[in-house]
């Protein structure tokens, strides 16, 4: 009995020690991983990080658990010594009971083949078909082709698929279903891709249908999604269109295609096969906003980008639509937040062909070659119309230092609603676009007084660049030039971002008063081509235009809430 006693005093004592050293090393773990990634982003590293980013929370939730478990030990902890150990010998950084130690990995079941396509089927542009539960797969059993098998596709790479020709490679991104009234009464498929042609070849479109044993083939046509003038315009480099295809009405039965393939001949085995998206919601909303391709992977805009969703959503931006080529983790943090909360979706893309797709490299790319650049920009703007055609009577394509500023109204809704009556006033049909003429908020404008930029608006916080920043040009851009659009969506056929390009009839155009609207720019300096008269045009004359302090309360309780949640603050 009394031996008994002894041995279970000590031991007691002993395990008290043992869990306060495991809880202390784990969390000296936590703080070492936090501090360790804080600042040490780098190319290759930067989306592992960004997920640690993300992860911390949950890294200190299961450090915790463990802890609380008793069960995890780390090296650091130095190994207890123990009596019944029969071995008796102890190696430094082995737990010393590491025979019976069960290591904690993710134990959930193995995927099947089916629920693996489930789990994609939203992360890519393939039809459905290849992961529907049901037998509805379009077969094409009595046609010359059968619908191709999904392991036999060309990927150029994630996002893009890729058909070569005889003279010729097609890298196709999307397609969508047109009918639209203006576009004739028969529908058309759209198809946004890019091509290493200026003139490229007739093809020939496979339409497949759900249930059908035969498939429908259909002439495709070409949209140059650019002006020649523009530059670029040669065989060799990637040219953005938008490929047609009427779907003919008797042989389709009326019935809407689900995918298509792109092929030189009609009979040809297809390479490519394309989900048609054709989203139609119950109502129609009023503004959609569209953003390029983001590439600011080591300039951290997050603060900013609250601000600025903010504020959209507060004008009346029912959803941003914002594409992803690489971001700051900060930038990450926020937009996940926002798609989250459903103001935001966010969509991940990469440069097609032979492009550099490496994170940094990239954007280095981007950086220096500005045509291939603008024409790559296409693809975004493009996808982010062509799938809102029934979502939104209105798509507006802004970069995120710039705002559609209504001046007498107080919303785009109001605003659009005299922007469209004056317009109608002057000739009698709806617009293709609605553009706003823009004007510069360079960030160190001042009024001539000595006032210091720093912080300087009282009762505005500091991290509110935009509502910071209220000196603007007298001047504006010329009009025509440099402004951003309401594109029409039941007009416009392809859009670029200052102005659409194709539309179903005339392209035509309504300048917005600069007494109901102004493109507010925010920026350091002037655009490049304006640098020589900057001094003159712009930063010569300016004034004071605090319209945005309109919407300053609002906007002050949304962004400091979301930043505070974000955890901006802490
Ligand atoms: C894919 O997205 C659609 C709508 O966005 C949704 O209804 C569907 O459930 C999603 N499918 C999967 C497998 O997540
Ligand atoms: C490819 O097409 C171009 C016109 O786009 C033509 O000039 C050229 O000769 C063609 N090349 C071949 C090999 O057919
Ligand atoms: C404008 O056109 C519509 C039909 O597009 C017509 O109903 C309306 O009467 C016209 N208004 C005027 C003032 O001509
Ligand atoms: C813009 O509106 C103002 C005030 O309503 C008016 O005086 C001016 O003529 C308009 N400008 C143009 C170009 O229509
Ligand atoms: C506006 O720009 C013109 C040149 O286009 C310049 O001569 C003029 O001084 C500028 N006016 C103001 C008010 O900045
Ligand atoms: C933003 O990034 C910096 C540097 O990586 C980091 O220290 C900071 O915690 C991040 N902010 C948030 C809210 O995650």
């Amino acid at each position: 009995m009394g031996w008994a006693k002894v041995r279970l005093v000590p031991a007691r004592a002993f395990k008290k020690i043992l869990y306060g050293i495991c809880i202390w090393t784990c969390l000296c773990y936590v703080v070492f991983r936090i501090t360790n990634h804080k600042g040490a982003v780098t190319y290759l590293t930067a989306r592992v990080n960004r997920g640690l980013l993300q992860n911390v929370q949950s890294m200190q939730a299961l450090a915790a658990a463990a802890a609380v478990g008793g069960s995890a030990e780390f090296p650091t902890t130095p190994p207890p010594v123990n009596q019944d150990n029969p071995s008796g010998s102890r190696t430094p950084g082995i737990p010393q009971n590491f025979l019976d130690l069960e290591p904690q990995v993710d134990n959930s079941p193995a995927l099947n083949e089916k629920q693996l396509l489930t789990l994609l089927a939203n992360h890519s542009n393939l039809p459905l078909a290849y992961w529907s539960a049901n037998k509805l797969r379009p077969i094409g059993s009595k046609s010359c082709v059968k619908f191709p098998s999904l392991y036999e596709l060309d990927f150029n790479n994630i996002y893009w698929q890729r058909l070569q020709t005889s003279n010729g490679t097609y890298y196709l991104y999307a397609a969508y279903y047109d009918n639209r009234w203006r576009a004739g009464s028969v529908p058309v498929v759209r198809m946004l891709g890019m091509i290493d042609r200026i003139k490229p070849i007739p093809t020939i479109c496979q339409l497949w249908f759900d249930k059908k044993k035969t498939v429908v083939f259909s002439q495709a046509t070409y949209t140059y999604a650019w002006y020649s003038k523009w530059g670029n315009y040669k065989n060799g480099i990637l040219q953005p269109y938008v490929i047609s295809c009427k779907v003919p009405p008797k042989e389709s039965g009326g019935q809407v295609p689900t995918s298509v393939s792109l092929v030189e001949n009609r009979c040809d085995k297809p390479t490519t096969n394309l989900r048609i998206l054709n989203e139609r919601p119950k109502k129609k909303e009023d503004f959609a906003v569209c953003v390029k391709g983001l590439d600011f992977l080591h300039e951290d805009l997050s603060v900013r980008l609250v601000e600025w969703l903010e504020l959209l959503n507060i004008l009346g931006a029912k959803k941003v639509f914002l594409y992803e080529l690489e971001v700051h983790p900060n930038i990450s943090k926020v937009l996940n937040y926002y798609q989250k909360e459903g103001l935001v979706q966010l969509t991940p893309l990469t440069l097609p062909g032979n492009q550099p797709n490496l994170p940094g490299f990239r954007h280095l790319y981007l950086k220096s070659k500005l045509t291939h650049k603008r024409q790559n920009e296409l693809i975004p703007y493009n996808d982010c119309l062509y799938r809102n055609l029934y979502s939104y009577e209105y798509v507006v394509l802004l970069d995120i230092d710039e705002i559609i500023m209504p001046v007498k109204y107080d919303s785009w809704s109001g605003l659009m609603k005299e922007v469209v009556q004056q317009a109608l006033k002057e000739k009698n049909y709806t617009r293709a676009s609605y553009n706003v003429r823009n004007v510069y908020f360079l960030d160190d404008l001042q009024d001539g007084d000595d006032l210091h930029h720093e912080a300087h608006e009282l009762g505005i916080p500091r991290y509110l660049h935009m509502f910071q920043h209220v000196y603007r040009s007298k001047n504006f851009t010329k009009p025509g030039s440099y402004v951003k659009c309401f594109h029409n969506t039941e007009r416009v056929v392809s859009l670029h971002n200052h102005f659409p390009l194709n539309c179903l009839g005339t392209c035509t155009t309504f300048s917005v008063n600069t007494s109901l609207a102004q493109l507010q720019h925010y920026r350091k300096d002037c655009v490049g081509s304006l640098k020589n008269s900057c001094k003159t045009d712009f930063r010569l004359y300016t004034l004071k235009d605090t319209t945005i302090w309109r919407y300053k309360d609002e906007a002050i309780k949304r962004t400091t809430r979301t930043l505070s949640r974000l955890g901006f603050f802490s």
